[in-house]
């Protein structure tokens, strides 16, 4: 049973399925917040989980991820997933944590990278869009994929109605995916998401 720490800033509905969805495979330890007051740290202390907050504010990011990566080993995480975690992580952090460190982003990867992702699927009047769990490299939402779901966009959508549908298979997404790395049926190899049966 694989030791997992959650990282967010918000509301933490990611978070709360991957707490319902806990099995042999994975236990979530601790969630660390970078904000004070975030929805999802009521969700884990509503499951019994051990919560910190670490605020970033008036820290390079190096000192951020530093006290981040002591709580993480204090906690004795094997795995750490980032659940609506609205910081970048420095190169730093993200190489210690390599093959270990996973993010689901609201797009089909390698489409529609960083931000504002909704709102350009539909300018650019795309047919199809979904979210992706990927692994962690230095390069912003650019590690391999592990798991990705579909979604249709449709004509009349808002920015809002969209998201909400990505949401939806996100989160039957994210607990797949982290079981998978949790069984270590996949692996990251030399940039590449490798399974094993
Ligand atoms: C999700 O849309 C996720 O794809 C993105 O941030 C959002 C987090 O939502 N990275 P929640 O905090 O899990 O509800």
């Amino acid at each position: 049973m694989k030791r997992v720490a959650v990282l967010i800033s918000g509301r933490g509905s990611n978070l709360q399925n991957l707490i319902d969805a806990q099995d042999v495979s994975y236990r979530i330890i601790l969630v660390i917040s970078n904000i004070e007051g975030a929805a999802g740290l009521d969700r884990a202390q509503g499951a019994g989980i051990a919560t910190t907050v670490i605020p970033h504010t008036g820290k390079t990011r190096e000192a951020f991820d530093a006290e981040m990566d002591v709580a993480l080993r204090a906690a004795d995480a094997q795995i750490v997933v980032l659940a609506g975690f609205m910081r970048i992580l420095s190169d730093g952090f993200v190489r210690g944590w390599e093959g270990k460190l996973i993010n689901i982003h609201p797009s089909l990867l390698p489409a529609y990278r960083g931000t504002r992702v909704h709102e350009r699927v539909i300018e650019a009047k795309e047919a199809l869009s979904g979210a992706s769990v990927h692994f962690v490299v230095p390069e912003l939402d650019a590690g391999p994929v592990i798991a990705q779901a579909s979604v249709p966009v449709h004509p009349s959508d808002t920015p809002q109605s969209l998201a909400d549908r990505v949401l939806a298979v996100e989160h039957k997404l994210y607990p797949e995916a982290l079981k998978l790395l949790a069984a270590d049926k996949v692996k990251l190899e030399k940039g590449l998401a490798v399974f094993t049966p």
